[in-house]
């Protein structure tokens, strides 16, 4: 069982590449893929880059190359409800791309095209595990849709529209197109992200940087917690 992991930015995956045992490090398509074990598990962890292209060239790109099984999106995320507050974690059990949308065609907003669906079910034995492991790090978790888009949203009237619109619990940039690369692949994934921010007119402000650092730590210490058990 070989496990990809993809964060966006450094501080979302140092952590992790450097708990890789046996590193192998490998760059393509401008991005550093490090192969190895953490404690015991086969893993190739991934820095992809900021939004949705980035991520699925680092999704598709794992899943040729490096044949994991499933994937892991690791990070930090928006909260789009109030159950779901600053470094709480969100567990995807599915991923939608909020700015998808060819409605004037007829289509449900969101809906993907070719696969015909809006909601991308991520699974459910992942979500489980991660929950148990959030547990007993006496982490509050919250699963639910988490909308991804080629937006950082800091206003209160998007994110209204997320919410009320995919019934989404948190945003960020990447898991949906992680999400989509695995469902047309036939992997499982799951997107897992610590909360940063209230994505409304405060998510941008002076704060930002010192909780974005301190969820990314906590996103990434589950995840390491996730493979002791
Ligand atoms: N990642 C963390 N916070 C976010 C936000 N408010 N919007 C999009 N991506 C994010």
């Amino acid at each position: 069982m070989k496990t990809g992991i993809i964060g966006a930015m450094s501080v979302e995956t140092d952590a992790l590449k450097s708990l890789v045992e046996n590193a192998k490090k490998e760059t393509v398509s401008g991005v550093e893929f490090v192969s190895g074990t953490i404690r015991g598990h086969e893993v190739v962890v991934a820095q992809c880059g900021i939004g949705k292209v980035f991520a699925a060239i680092c999704a598709q790109t794992m899943i040729l190359r490096y044949g994991v099984d499933r994937i892991i999106n690791t990070g930090v995320a928006g909260t789009l409800c109030d159950e779901l507050g600053l470094l709480d974690i969100a567990i995807s059990t599915a991923v939608v791309e909020h700015d998808m949308d060819t409605s004037p065609l007829g289509d449900p907003v969101g809906l993907i095209s070719g696969i015909n669906i809006v909601n991308i079910p991520a699974s459910a034995a992942l979500a489980d595990a991660i929950e148990q492991t959030a547990a007993s790090l006496g982490k509050k978790t919250l699963r639910g849709v988490v909308a991804s888009g080629d937006q950082f949203i800091a206003d209160a009237a998007k994110k209204a529209y997320i919410r009320n619109t995919f019934g989404a619990v948190a945003c960020e940039m990447e898991g949906a197109a992680i999400g989509h690369v695995c469902y047309v692949n036939g992997v499982e994934f799951a997107v897992i992200r610590c909360i940063s921010d209230n994505a409304d007119s405060q998510a941008g402000t002076m704060e930002y940087p010192e909780l974005c650092r301190r969820a990314a730590k906590q996103s990434q210490e589950l995840i390491e917690k996730f493979f002791e058990i």
